[in-house]
């Protein structure tokens, strides 16, 4: 019997990393490739995203991703993985009917998927949810800030707490860690009140667009690597793999059209 399970970064891990002040990263991951690179490249939190949604399966936003379209592409990261934690997102609308309606789509990511940990959206609504979650021994991830499943509500991809709302935010944040959560997401807030923020919780917090005062960022991969066409200002692309992709692309239907490819190298007697 594989002890795999054993071996991957654990709430206790980034617990304990927070208490050392050690930063870390987290990158999302949709399938076998970049879960293997990744996490022999030693990310600790791989997170399958529902931003799937508009990087991996061609909708405009994370909204009509389901639960059926994810827990194929976590179970795909959790096989290609060996020492990462692997987090699956809960879609919209699969949790915030109720505490149970969270527990039934969490445990599917649990036992179909095997992924160790879930994130959900929202602040204090979703209290209750994290709470009945965290009682049946599954770990969460909270996101606060600006949460892309309520993207139609907050009026667009907008900074969330500025001026008076910085303390909604933070009350939401204390909310979270009161329930249980392990570590919270802030999305697209001002980078101070993402370092109040940090300094007040026990918790590691996970910026995306939040400064560089929380203890661990994360970013979208294809954002990262410099495949997305119009990516977000909060990211940072390390290569330009989209160029590299293309020039191979064009490179070997060149070289098919010449004759070029295959040689005898690549060829069978
Ligand atoms: O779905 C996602 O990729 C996310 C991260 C941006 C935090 O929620």
């Amino acid at each position: 019997m594989s002890n795999a399970t054993t071996s991957r970064v654990s709430i206790t891990t980034l617990a304990a990393k927070k208490k050392a002040g050690q930063r870390w990263a987290m990158l999302t991951c949709y399938e076998q490739m970049t879960a293997s690179i990744f996490d022999q490249a030693d990310i600790p939190v791989l997170l399958v995203g529902d931003s799937a949604g508009n990087n991996f399966l061609g909708e405009e936003n994370t909204i009509p991703v389901t639960v059926d379209q994810l827990i194929p592409l976590a179970k795909a990261v959790v096989s290609a993985s060996t020492k990462a934690m692997v987090v699956g997102d809960l879609p919209f609308g699969s949790y915030e009917s109720s505490p149970e309606q969270a527990l039934a789509t969490a445990t599917r990511f649990f036992k179909e998927a095997k992924v160790q940990a879930v994130k959900l959206e929202g602040g204090a609504k979703v209290v209750p949810q994290i709470e009945k979650l965290i009682a049946a021994g599954i770990p969460v991830m909270g996101h606060l800030g600006l949460t892309p499943q309520s993207v139609h509500a907050l009026g667009g991809f907008k900074v969330q707490g500025r001026g008076d709302d910085a303390q909604r935010i933070k009350a939401d944040a204390l909310a979270l860690q009161k329930a249980g959560v392990f570590a919270v997401v802030l999305e697209l807030v001002p980078a101070k009140l993402a370092a109040e923020i940090t300094a007040e919780l026990s918790i590691p917090t996970i910026g995306i667009g939040a400064g560089v005062d929380c203890d661990a960022q994360v970013l979208v991969w294809t954002d990262l690597m410099g495949i997305t066409e119009n990516p977000p200002k909060l990211a940072k692309a390390y290569r330009n793999l989209r160029k590299e992709m293309t020039d191979a692309a064009k490179e070997f239907a060149q070289d098919v059209a010449i004759g070029r490819f295959p040689t005898d190298k690549e060829s069978f007697n």
